[in-house]
């Protein structure tokens, strides 16, 4: 079977344990970068390492790449393992056309997984050595991720979450949606 894909947009982490209970397998987009920028073999280490300091949005033909490599070998391992939920994927109108042009027909987009919440509540969420990018990262996000999440909106294709809850509140809002929907 083909993957099927959930793309998660917000706050970092809150969708780990409702993830495994329903048999998907969490993918961090901007984990997998930051892991091969560490790669000494990697050919991308050092251009990866700049948009990342930047707070800038890697080109996109590297990012699914390493995205696609880890849904092959999960998918190698146990056929079954094919569901998908993509974190930090897309942000912006390249990383979407990226995928247009490669994965479709090849994966399912079941939905959008949107943790809306106010720049503030984003920031605190970020990772600490993207700390000094965070101000760059802010406007990335409103320049060029949100209106991606606006576009799956007008398809009807996001499911959104308030992350400004409690962090029990917002487990079993997720728990919520993926006994209707995962
Ligand atoms: O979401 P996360 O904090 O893990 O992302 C860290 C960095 O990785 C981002 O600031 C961005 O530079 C990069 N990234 C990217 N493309 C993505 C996701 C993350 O370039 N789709
Ligand atoms: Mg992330």
């Amino acid at each position: 079977p083909q993957p099927i894909i959930i793309f998660v947009c917000g706050v970092e982490d809150q969708t780990q344990d409702p993830v495994h209970k329903y048999g998907y397998t969490h993918l961090s987009a901007g984990e997998l970068l930051r892991d091969e920028r560490k790669n000494p073999d990697s050919q991308y280490g050092e251009l990866i390492e700049k948009y990342i300091k930047d707070g800038k949005i890697v080109p996109v033909e590297i990012t699914i790449s390493l995205l696609k490599r880890e849904m092959d070998q999960t998918m190698a391992a146990n056929a079954e393992k094919n569901k998908f939920l993509i974190d930090g994927f897309p942000r912006n109108q390249d990383n979407l056309q990226g995928w247009n042009k490669t994965m479709v027909g090849k994966a399912d987009v079941s939905f959008v997984l949107f943790f809306d919440c106010d720049n503030e509540v984003r920031g605190k969420s970020l990772s600490c050595d993207n700390r000094e990018s965070l101000e760059k990262r802010i406007q990335t996000y409103l320049q060029s991720t949100k209106p991606i999440i606006d576009l799956y909106e007008e398809m009807g294709k996001v499911k959104k979450i308030d992350a400004s809850k409690s962090v029990d509140e917002v487990f079993d809002e997720v728990v919520k949606i993926f006994d209707k929907e995962g």
